[in-house]
This record gives C-alpha cells, structure tokens and sequence, in this order.
C-alpha cells in the first residue's frame, strides 16, 4: 500500500484534468496493476503541478457504493481504483460506462472467472484490489461488512464502513461536521447511518451554540428503497420493538455530549425518512425560532423551506424539488427542515427534517477519505470542496 500517489495535474503536451485524459486512454493502461506505473513512471518536469491523489476502492457498487464512487470520481485529489461485484450482474454496466476498473468481491478464482462470458472485464478478486489502493470504501449490505474488516487489516489499507455496521467493530464513527478531527488519520471509521447523518447535520450545531442539548425524537422510516423488492412493509407502521433504536445512541458515536434518544417506526413509502424532533435547550440559550433557522442556514447540507409558500409539504415533493436541482439518480445530499414546521418555545424546539436516505451519506464518505488520509484537518474546508466538485460533475 502507498500513502497516496503524488500525480502530476498538468503534464504537457496534453492540458486539462489527469482524470481525464487516464479515462481517454485505452483500457489497459488504465488497468490498476499498470496505473501505479503509469503514474509514477511520468517524469516531473519543474514548473508542473501536482496534486495528492488518493487510491479509493468501493467493496460493495450497490446503491451506496455506486454513489461513493461517482463523488469521489467528482474530486480532484482522490481517484477510484477499482469498484466490487459479486457476480456479473446489471450494476457491473454502470461501472464499465464509468471507466471503473471491474473487481470480484471474492478472491475465488470460479467466481472471478464467471465475469468473462457475460462481457465483463474482471481485473482480479478483492485482494488484488486491496492491493493497489489506499483505502478502501465499504459498501456491502448492512452486517455484512464485518467480514471484510480482516482483509482490509491484513492489506494495510484504510477503511471506512458505511452505517449498517456496529460502532464497535469499526472503532470510530464519522460525520462531517461532528467529529472530523477525531477521525484524522485513523485507520478506519464508519460512516453512520442516513438517519444519524441527519440527525447530526442539525443538532451539532446546536449543541455547538448552546453548550448542552437534550433531544427526543421519532424517526418515521421508508420502507424500502425504490430500487429494492425485497423488504417492507407494504401496507402497515411497523415500530421499531426496541427502544430506544439504534438512531439516538448512533448520534452519540459522533457527538457524545449530546444527550438524545429515539423511537423509530417503518411507513409504506421509498422516497425519505422524516424526523420528528424535540430538543431541550439550557437556560440562557439566547435562540429565538429566526435565530436558530439562521443558526442551521450557516451550517452547510442544510436545506430550509417554507412549504406553505413553496408547495413542498411533503417528501414527495423534497424529492420532486431534488430531482429539478439536477444531481445523478434525483439525489438530495442535503436534510430538508420545513421552516415553518420549526418552534421555539421557551427552551423546547420542535422540528421536521426530511432525509434522503440513499444519498446524504455521500458527501460523508469523501470527506471522511480526507479525514483518515490526513490531507484536510478543517471540516468545512473538505465539505466545500467535496460539494462544489459533486456540483460541477453534475453540471449544476
Ligand atoms: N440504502 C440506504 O438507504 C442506505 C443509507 C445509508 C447507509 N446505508 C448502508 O450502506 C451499506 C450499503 O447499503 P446499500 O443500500 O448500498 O446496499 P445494496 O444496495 O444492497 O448494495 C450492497 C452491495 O454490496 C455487494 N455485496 C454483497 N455481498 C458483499 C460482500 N460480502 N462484500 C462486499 N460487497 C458485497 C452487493 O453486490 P452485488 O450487487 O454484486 O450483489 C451490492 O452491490 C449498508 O451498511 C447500509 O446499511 C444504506
């Protein structure tokens, strides 16, 4: 493993972005075996410049891990290396049209070999994989990434573990905006959960400005997402039967001074989770409800709409509204807060959020490469350029 690749941005006679110009050569030159090659057998010419480009793997090009790959396809100083399947089945399309070297998520040689006669190029099993990048995102279904942890050790390569994982087999949990500078240049971390990342993205700057903060709130649950035919329910609320669920305990892997608990039921939808929240602020908090609308509005991947003026009073036209702002799959990076759902009433805030569960954990994830990579110590720094780079790969 290396600890990122110094690349040259500009190398004459061809201008532009390296990313560019490595997808516009032929295949296998951009083949992980040969890119380090490549890569460092270009000579450094005085007056180049150069950018640190960190090695990302996806294990797992599932719903999340197809996203993860695209943000981090987004920055200028990270590069996917090569992105998992487990057989040759429709996503592997996706990462072909990308440019995305194809990889097994298995190192058996059977399974490996099963992509050839349905068209697919495979460059190897996860080890192979594991061994050209610098860190390694893991995006298999909930539970199962566990698994994988010892494979990522014994390849001395990091590894970051999305929210279907336990807080404590990842050893570290990560939001933006909470924590980054205890995940900096840790060995792993785990990204937490939509909910959670939701969760965090309005109540750590609260309890930022206000010192202590104690919260109750009820998580009403999409079912399944649109792309999945295999859970439920379909025509009932199923509580969550444990109390509190996972959600508010998750929120203090990241934030433990924030003292908060959760209740949690499933709805017949696919599009959001929403959030009921409660939050118990201290004497002398000096917030009034415009003040902490202004407080959330400073705080970046925070949406605030009025839906009484704006026609978007439900998730179903959170969702409408993402897919006009134009980002890949109708995404919502971002928790959407009804303004006029918000009160202040004497120290007890009310308030809705909508979250898009299949996408704002993202952003999370590139800035959490940053974190363990060590290239960038201030949060907001990384969030900004992690959010213009998604915005201009998306043409908006
Ligand atoms: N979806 C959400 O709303 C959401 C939101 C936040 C966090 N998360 C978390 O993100 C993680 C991924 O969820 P997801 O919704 O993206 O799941 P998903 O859509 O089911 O995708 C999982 C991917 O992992 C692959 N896979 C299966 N077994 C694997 C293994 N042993 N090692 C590596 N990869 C394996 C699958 O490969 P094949 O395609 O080849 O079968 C699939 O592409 C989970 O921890 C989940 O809790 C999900």
């Amino acid at each position: 493993m290396s600890q990122g690749s110094w690349l040259p941005l500009k190398y004459p006679p061809v201008s532009g972005p390296y990313k560019e110009r490595i997808l516009s050569w032929p295949w296998w030159a951009r083949t992980p075996p040969m890119c380090e090659e490549v890569f460092i057998g270009v000579r450094f010419e005085e007056g180049m410049e150069r950018v640190m480009s960190i090695k990302v793997a996806i294990n797992g090009y599932g719903t999340i891990g197809k996203r993860v790959a695209d943000a981090v396809d987004a920055q200028d100083d990270m590069v996917i290396i090569g992105v998992t399947k487990t057989r040759p089945s429709f996503g592997c399309d996706l990462a072909v049209r990308k440019g995305y070297p194809l990889y097994c998520t298995y190192d058996d040689a059977t399974k490996i070999d099963a992509f050839a006669p349905a068209g697919y190029e495979c460059h190897g099993g996860l080890s192979d994989l594991l061994k050209v990048a610098d860190i390694v995102v893991d995006c298999s279904p909930g539970k199962v990434g566990a698994a994988n942890k010892e494979a990522y050790v014994n390849a001395g390569v990091k590894y970051i573990f999305q929210g279907g994982e336990k807080h404590a087999m990842a050893g570290m949990s990560y939001t933006s905006s909470a924590n980054h500078q205890e995940n900096l240049n840790g060995s792993g971390t785990r990204v937490v959960s939509c909910n959670t990342t939701g969760l965090s993205r309005t109540l750590v700057p609260l309890y930022e400005h206000c010192g202590s903060l104690s919260v109750e709130c009820t998580m009403i649950r999409r079912a399944a997402d649109p792309g999945d035919s295999a859970k439920g329910p379909i025509n009932a609320i199923k509580p969550v039967l444990k109390v509190p669920s996972h959600h508010g305990p998750d929120v203090m892997t990241v934030k433990p001074q924030i003292d908060i608990n959760s209740m949690a039921v499933a709805v017949p939808t696919t599009l959001m989770h929403c959030h009921s929240i409660v939050a118990t602020l201290p004497e002398g908090h000096g917030l009034t409800t415009e003040r902490v609308l202004e407080l959330w509005s400073n705080n970046p991947r925070i949406i605030i709409m009025n839906g009484g003026e704006t026609g978007i009073t439900t998730t179903a036209e959170v969702m409408e509204y993402a897919r006009d702002i134009g980002r890949k799959w109708g995404d919502l990076h971002e928790i959407f807060v009804w303004e006029d759902g918000v009160k202040l009433s004497g120290n007890t805030l009310y308030y809705f959020q909508a979250i898009h569960q299949e996408s704002d954990v993202i952003p999370e994830n590139v800035d959490a490469i940053r974190a363990l990579m060590g290239t960038e110590d201030d949060w907001r720094v990384s969030v900004a350029k992690t959010d213009a780079a998604i915005a201009i790969y998306n043409g908006i």
